[in-house]
């Protein structure tokens, strides 16, 4: 089996490769990543040396290029992480989130219809759904629930996900699509709300809560979802979408609290500042279908899954302090500075 993983230089992306070479030893993986900024070679580092792993850097809007890489590959399987992934950023600048997360599925698509390909496989997000509101705690997002997107970065992956499903049935390409909750895990980028927060109660800095922090997330281990898509790429029906999520919600108030008390820091550095543009309330995940079908659940408990990854971040400094020594810097003022 040869599988191109798209965005495997990123956070689920990278955890997904190295799940792949351990549970299939026999697969060859070719990782295909353009490296923006939330893109990291060194993250591939302990796979390059392998011989069933190739990195090919590469816009997955470059069809020239994306054409060129399945003529020399003729890949048996597509899975899609490729994407411009942070809502924040996409408040500020949706044009490259068009680019790369619509056009850019449509170029993949076009060479799996050219070239042909057992599965192309979505990694879609539950942010397609839109949100819940917190006063029904009864109400879920299942796969039958409508499309109806907040953020320029829902927007786009919903964009794509009705191309592949529109590709599927127009062009019988044979397509799957999985829609998660949000991860957390190692290699996640410090962007994001659980690793923001680790690395700057490491530095004692101000702790960034958007509004009242009364948000509600569904956190996921990455190796859960990792797992999922392994099992929806074998097992998993064509033309279906199956969403992954443990039923686990949390208020980012809590999540934030949470990482003062295990790194021991006062919550007087938590700091309420001005909210997201048309933040999402509650993000819920049903996970039936992926249980009853594939037999999926999660492994990993959150009270597990925070230690582990709050210990991965204090041993891997040499992994993100490049990061945020870098450009992050002008991110970060950017968007905290007078907010
Ligand atoms: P990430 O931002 O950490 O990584 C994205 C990767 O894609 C990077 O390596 C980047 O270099 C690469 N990339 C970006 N544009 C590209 C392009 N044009 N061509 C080739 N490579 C490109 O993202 P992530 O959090 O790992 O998310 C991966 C996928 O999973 C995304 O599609 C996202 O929508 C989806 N998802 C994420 C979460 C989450 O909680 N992080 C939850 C559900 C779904
Ligand atoms: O639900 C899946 C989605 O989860 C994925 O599709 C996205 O790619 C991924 O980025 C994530 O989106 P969120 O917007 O939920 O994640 P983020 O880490 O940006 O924010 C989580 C919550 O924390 C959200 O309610 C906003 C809040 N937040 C975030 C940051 C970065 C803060 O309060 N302060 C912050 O500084």
């Amino acid at each position: 089996m040869n599988i191109i993983v798209t965005g495997g230089a990123g956070f689920i992306g990278s955890n997904f490769i190295f799940h792949m070479l351990k549970e299939h030893p026999d697969y060859r993986i070719v990782c295909l990543d353009k490296l923006t900024y939330a893109g990291n070679l060194s993250t591939l580092e302990p796979v390059m040396d392998n011989p069933n792993f190739r990195f090919v850097k590469l816009d997955i809007c470059d069809r020239e290029g994306v054409y060129k890489l399945f003529e020399e590959e003729h890949p048996d399987m597509v899975v899609n992480f490729a994407a411009e992934s942070h809502v924040d950023r996409s408040i500020e600048n949706p044009e490259v989130f068009l680019q790369t997360n619509i056009i850019g599925t449509a170029t993949l698509m076009d060479a799996c219809r050219k070239y042909g390909i057992k599965r192309y496989h979505q990694v879609s997000t539950d942010e397609v759904y839109g949100d819940l509101p917190l006063d029904r705690p009864d109400l879920f997002f299942t796969e039958e629930t409508p499309i109806h997107t907040s953020s320029p970065y829902s927007s786009s992956k919903a964009g794509a996900d009705l191309l592949v499903l529109a590709y599927n049935r127009t062009y019988g390409l044979p397509v799957t699509i999985s829609r998660c909750s949000n991860n957390y895990g190692p290699y996640h980028f410090p962007e994001k709300l659980i690793p923001l927060m680790i690395i700057n109660c490491l530095h004692d800095k101000p702790l960034p809560v958007y509004g009242e922090g009364l948000n509600v997330r569904d956190w996921l281990y990455v190796e859960d979802h990792c797992r999922a898509i392994d099992l929806i790429i074998h097992n998993g029906k064509v033309g279906e979408v199956y969403n992954v999520g443990g039923h686990n919600e949390m208020k980012n108030i809590d999540i934030v609290k949470l990482i003062c008390k295990e790194l021991g820091k006062p919550e007087t550095l938590i700091t309420h500042v001005t909210d997201r543009k048309g933040h999402d309330m509650r993000y819920a995940i049903d996970p039936t279908k992926i249980h009853n079908d594939l037999g999926w659940l999660p492994e990993t408990k959150f009270a597990d899954g925070i230690k582990k990854t709050i210990q991965w971040y204090l041993d891997n400094e040499d992994w993100w302090q490049p990061i945020v020594s870098g450009e992050y810097q002008d991110y970060y003022e950017k968007m905290y500075k007078n907010r």
